[in-house]
Parts: C-alpha cells; sequence; structure tokens
C-alpha cells in the first residue's frame, strides 16, 4: 500500500514518448514522489528518443529532437540530486542489508555515466534539430538505443526495489490515530 498520497504504479507508466507530460500540475508532496514523477518524466522521454531512434535517417521530427534535447540533462540532473541527496542515503539508513548491498553505490555510478552519455546525446539531437539530417543514423541509432535501454533498467530498478522499501517506512512511521 502506498503512503504519504503516493501513487506507486510501476505497471502504468507511458512509454508513448509524450514529453508533454513533464509538465506538473502540482508541486509533489514529498521526495519519494517526487522521484516517482521524474520516473515518469525520464520514460517519456526515453519513448521519446525511442521514436527518433526508430524514425531514422529522415523521417524524424525536427522539433521533437529539440525538444528532447532541452530537456533531457535538466531533468536527469534533478532526478539524479534527488535520489543523491535524499532517496539512497534513506533507503541506505533503513537497513544494514540495504546498505552494504552496494546497490545505491552501483547507482550513482550509473547516474555519472548517464549524464555523460545524455550530454553526448543532447549535442547531437540539437545539432539534428537545427539542420535536418543525420551524420551517420546507424551510429546515433545505437547510441540512442543503448540510452533509453539502459535509463529504463535503471529506472525499473528504483521503482520495483527501491521506492516500495521507502515507502513502507514512511507508512510504518507514521504515528497511529
Ligand atoms: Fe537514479
Amino acid at each position: 500500500m502506498a503512503g504519504n498520497g503516493v501513487r506507486y504504479s510501476p505497471g502504468s507508466r507511458s512509454r508513448d514518448g509524450d514529453i508533454r507530460s513533464l509538465r506538473q500540475e502540482q508541486p509533489p508532496s514529498s521526495p519519494l514522489q517526487e522521484m516517482l514523477l521524474l520516473h515518469e518524466g525520464k520514460l517519456a522521454l526515453c519513448g521519446a528518443l525511442e521514436s527518433i531512434a526508430d524514425s531514422l535517417p529522415n523521417r524524424f521530427e525536427r522539433l521533437t529532437c529539440l525538444a528532447v534535447a532541452n530537456t533531457l540533462l535538466p531533468l536527469i540532473r534533478r532526478a539524479h540530486q534527488l535520489e543523491e541527496t535524499n532517496i539512497f542515503p534513506a533507503y541506505d539508513a533503513l537497513s544494514d542489508t540495504a546498505a552494504r548491498s552496494g546497490s545505491t553505490q552501483r547507482l550513482r555510478s550509473e547516474h555519472v555515466e548517464d549524464e555523460c552519455f545524455a550530454a553526448e546525446l543532447t549535442e547531437i539531437l540539437f545539432k539534428i534539430g537545427h539542420e535536418g539530417a543525420v551524420g551517420d543514423a546507424e551510429v546515433f541509432g545505437f547510441m540512442l538505443r543503448g540510452f533509453f535501454e539502459g535509463m529504463r533498467r535503471h529506472v525499473a530498478f528504483e521503482s520495483e526495489h527501491i521506492a516500495p522499501l521507502i515507502d513502507n517506512s514512511l507508512f510504518r512511521s507514521r504515528p497511529e490515530i
């Protein structure tokens, strides 16, 4: 059961690549809720990147490339900052087992790799968005698929293994009335 008003439903994520849904109507009520909202945003971006990969070499939408290029790094940097300062310390504090598992250390390493990778993709997306042509579509498609497949695995692990433990902990720690 989800506590603190958090809707925890990893199976319901959109993968349609509609990054318009990244606009937020209300501020999140907790770090956990914000992480889950950012996960939704990251998965929407993965969908958009997959659409771009599928539309190479010459059917891609330039405006979509520019929109994704504008959104990708700021969104994942916000997610990483939130997870590393709020979520992972809370997870590691839950039990020695969680801390010893090294999961958060691995996830932090993946954050560094993802930001480097996202910076490369952003540069190319801006270029093809402005110019309307891809230099090497095969290589770019390979890069895109490597990024969004890794990102989906990362988000799935955090949603399925980190979020429920944080959620249960918050729920259990609430005083009974
Ligand atoms: Fe993460």
